[in-house]
């Protein structure tokens, strides 16, 4: 069910089917795989890397390949698992459902700013951004009276206007901040225990803690977004139902495969590389089949009990809302599926 039409990106390529050749947004050779049985396994080949830097890997919109060494999502392998599982225990059920009381006091004071900004108030900065802003950053140690100045270093990973002069300076800031924060040593929070253990260095500490705080801003800003406008026109949508339905990482994820290796039948060659079309592979899953939204096999979401938490906090402690006007501008060439903005009327 949508109310406003995704996939703007390739639309007449993401209908199920075998994997089909495309070019890239960089010009490489790729595979778009589509089928729900295909993605899972191309998403679960060990011969499929993951690491952007490899020649042939099918870089897409927005890749800037910057300050990715050694970050989990482009480490394949042991390197990979090394990394991982120091972050798994930080982001269990049972971990995430103990941040709830957290996850909701965020929600509560984003959803004030927004009563308080009055009718015509635009929802995706004041909630949609600032929740899983404010709880991730709370989260790996950020005290609650840097977290705005922190948002506001955090900006240039997540909103495509920001100018591109500045992004590296930008980018040298904010990551001087996360080192900071390794720096403080052990500690009560993801951070301080990462310190604690010894068992990642500091340039892989502050990497990968930049990892947490990219993947989840735009990926849950957008979901909240486009949840709240589904759940206006059909409040029985589940919360993971709403993220198959919008699958909002919607031409990732992308891979390039390192040895001859086939999906679904089809050969894909040393050099060839890949694009998995989550929303194409939730659109054709077999009826009662978990969706892909999060990805599939070893890197599939290392955040998601975390998102399904906001979304649900978000949903529930947020008052009835409707669009204030009926033209949403919606993302143009981003990986990330989702509205510019959302203003709001009651
Ligand atoms: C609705 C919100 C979200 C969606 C739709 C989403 C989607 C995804 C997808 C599709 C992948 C797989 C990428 C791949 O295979 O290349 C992924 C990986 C990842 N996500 Fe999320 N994500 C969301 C929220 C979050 C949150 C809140 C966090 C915070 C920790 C997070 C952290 C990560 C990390 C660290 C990875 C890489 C894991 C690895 O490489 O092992 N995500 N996400």
């Amino acid at each position: 069910m949508r109310t406003y039409e995704p996939y703007r990106v390739a639309t007449d390529l993401h209908r199920p089917g075998p994997p089909l050749r495309v070019a890239a947004e960089n010009g490489s050779a790729a595979w778009l795989v589509t089928r729900w049985e295909d993605a899972r396994e191309a998403l679960s080949d060990p011969l499929l890397s993951a690491d952007p830097s490899l020649p042939g890997y099918p870089a897409g919109p927005g890749h800037r390949g910057a300050s990715t060494g050694g970050s989990m999502i482009r480490l394949d392998g042991a390197a990979h698992r090394r990394v991982r599982r120091m972050f798994t225990g930080e982001f269990s059920v049972h971990r995430v459902e103990r941040m709830r009381p957290l996850i909701a006091s965020c929600v509560a004071s984003a959803v004030a700013d927004l009563r308080a900004q009055g009718p015509g108030a635009d929802l995706i900065p004041t909630v949609a951004l600032t929740v899983p802003q404010a709880v991730i950053l709370r989260l790996i140690g950020v005290p609650e009276s840097e977290v705005p100045a922190t948002i506001a270093a955090a900006r240039h990973l997540h909103d495509r206007t920001f100018p591109r002069s500045s992004l590296a300076s930008a980018e040298k800031a904010f990551l001087a901040r996360l080192r900071a924060l390794v720096r403080r040593g052990p500690a009560d929070d993801l951070t301080g225990r990462l310190v604690a253990s010894g068992e990642l260095t500091e340039d892989e500490a502050v990497v990968n803690l930049r990892l947490v705080v990219a993947a989840s801003v735009q990926t849950t800003s957008s979901m909240i977004g486009l949840a709240v406008l589904s759940r206006l026109t059909d409040p029985s949508r589940s919360v993971d139902d709403l993220l198959a339905d919008w699958s909002v990482v919607q031409t990732g994820p992308r891979r390039v495969a390192v040895a001859d290796t086939s999906i679904g039948g089809v050969p894909v060659r040393a050099g060839e590389g890949v694009v998995v079309s989550l929303p194409a592979a939730n659109a054709s899953r077999p009826p009662g089949a978990g969706h892909v939204a999060f990805g599939f096999g070893p890197h599939q979401c290392l955040g998601q009990h975390l998102a399904r938490t906001e979304l649900d906090e978000v949903l529930n402690g947020l008052f009835p809302v409707r669009p204030a006007t009926p033209d949403l501008r919606t993302y143009d060439a981003s990986v990330i599926y989702g509205v510019e903005s959302l203003p709001v009327t009651w």
